[in-house]
């Protein structure tokens, strides 16, 4: 058989750290001609990830300028990667999640009649308003994409119902359980050298982060508000908010967080940084959909700052709850897990559902399937 040519793209930070255990592992088999092609919709906080991996792209589209919007992001992608894909001409492209690197790959490869594989398919809140755009996006790379990789059988279940042919529905787990497995390790020295400072022996650490569109606004300063609340109740906790580069996330989060007692800000995390860090926390309150994902297999309960989620699974195994974005709501769940030792237990010895870190393989596997089948 010819070497499969399989070009990956991604360009921000969750989904370039999901596709790297993947693009590394089909960098190292012969059976497969990898190409990889950021389009850089995130600059430093891409930059981040790849480099912790040691990935080098073949290709990067540069898109990035400061509050971009959603039209400027589609149009960029769409006339430079037409061109990368006039090109190199891969037999299929690999996409991650949700996001409009994610939507407008697969888009300009469907006008190419390119295959697309989708990773992290299936996701659905069923409100295509919330998270915005991404359930937009998921359902519509859902409809464009040949391959479908469920992290879950919940995720299977959801394209099935749309139609998706069970023959090209895999359920493989999250990659980012592959990711997680490469970043965790014992006596680990921060490269953010104000975490060496912290004193995880005494103090409650609180791994926070909060950088949603939906959030934007109101919901982020009653979190932050929230975050202050607790952080006067408890002086053995400390909150360490890794803050998103978007200047509508960094102007609310520094004017009312910067300074406070028990409060540290940092600028984004490198992800070995990052993981290490919820690692030795005490719990982890975020509206991203990665620490969602993460925390469960680090045993760390999660307070999701956000009113619906696509990902029931850790509710329903117990690791997750939904706080809302309600300031009262937030204090009230928070100080439950701060002094409820019961509690805290139940939710910090939930079974994590998003799989062994096989992920990667189990992609491959179904990737091999697809072209044999041919
Ligand atoms: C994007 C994704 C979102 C994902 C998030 C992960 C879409 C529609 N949204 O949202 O699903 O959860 O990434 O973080 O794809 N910025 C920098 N440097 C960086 C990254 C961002 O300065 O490295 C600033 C820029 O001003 C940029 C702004 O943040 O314009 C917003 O970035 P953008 O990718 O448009 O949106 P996110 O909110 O990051
Ligand atoms: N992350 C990181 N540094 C940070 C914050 C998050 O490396 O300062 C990682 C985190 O471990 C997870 C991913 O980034 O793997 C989540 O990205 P983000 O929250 O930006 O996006 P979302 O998951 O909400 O789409």
């Amino acid at each position: 058989m010819n070497k499969i040519k399989i070009m990956s793209v991604f360009g921000t930070r969750p989904d370039a750290i999901k596709m790297a255990p993947l693009v590394k592992s089909l960098a190292n088999d012969n059976r497969f001609n990898s190409v990889i092609c950021v389009t850089g919709q995130h600059r430093e906080m891409l930059d981040q990830v790849i480099d912790v991996f040691n990935i080098k792209p073949d290709y990067d589209l540069k898109i990035m300028k400061k509050s971009q919007t959603l039209q400027y992001i589609t149009t960029s992608i769409m006339e430079k990667l037409g061109k990368v894909l006039d090109d190199e001409s891969p037999d299929i492209m690999l996409v991650h999640g949700d996001t409009a690197t994610c939507l407008v790959s697969s888009l300009t490869a469907f006008y190419r009649k390119i295959p697309v594989g989708h990773v992290e398919a299936g996701l659905r809140t069923f409100d295509v308003y919330s998270p915005f755009p991404e359930e937009m996006n998921r359902k519509l790379v859902g409809s464009l994409a040949t391959l479908h990789f469920c992290p879950t059988n919940s995720n299977y279940q959801n394209l099935l119902r749309e139609g998706v042919n069970k023959e090209n529905l895999y359920i493989t787990g999250n990659t980012v359980i592959d990711a997680l497995q490469t970043t965790i390790t014992d006596n680990y020295k921060f490269s953010n050298d104000k975490l060496n400072q912290v004193d995880f022996k005494n103090k409650r650490v609180i791994t926070l982060t909060a950088h949603r569109n939906e959030n934007l606004g109101k919901p982020l300063e009653d979190i932050c508000d929230a975050v202050l609340e607790i952080s006067s109740q408890f002086d053995d906790v400390l909150f360490v908010y890794a803050v998103h580069l978007n200047p509508a996330v960094m102007n609310v989060v520094y004017k009312k967080l910067d300074n406070h007692k028990n409060i540290l800000l940092t600028k984004p995390l490198n992800v070995r940084d990052l993981h290490n860090l919820m690692n030795k926390s005490f719990m982890v309150m975020t509206d991203s959909g990665g620490l969602q994902e993460e925390a469960p297999s680090l045993g760390k309960p999660v307070l999701v700052l956000r009113s619906e989620t696509e990902r029931p699974e850790a509710i329903n195994a117990g690791t997750v709850k939904l706080s809302g974005v309600n300031k009262d709501n937030i204090v009230k769940d928070a100080i439950e897990l701060l002094t409820n030792e019961v509690v805290y237990n139940k939710m910090a010895t939930a079974i994590n559902p998003y799989g062994d870190g096989n992920a990667s393989k189990k992609i491959i596997d179904g990737i091999l399937s697809h072209f044999n089948k041919e």
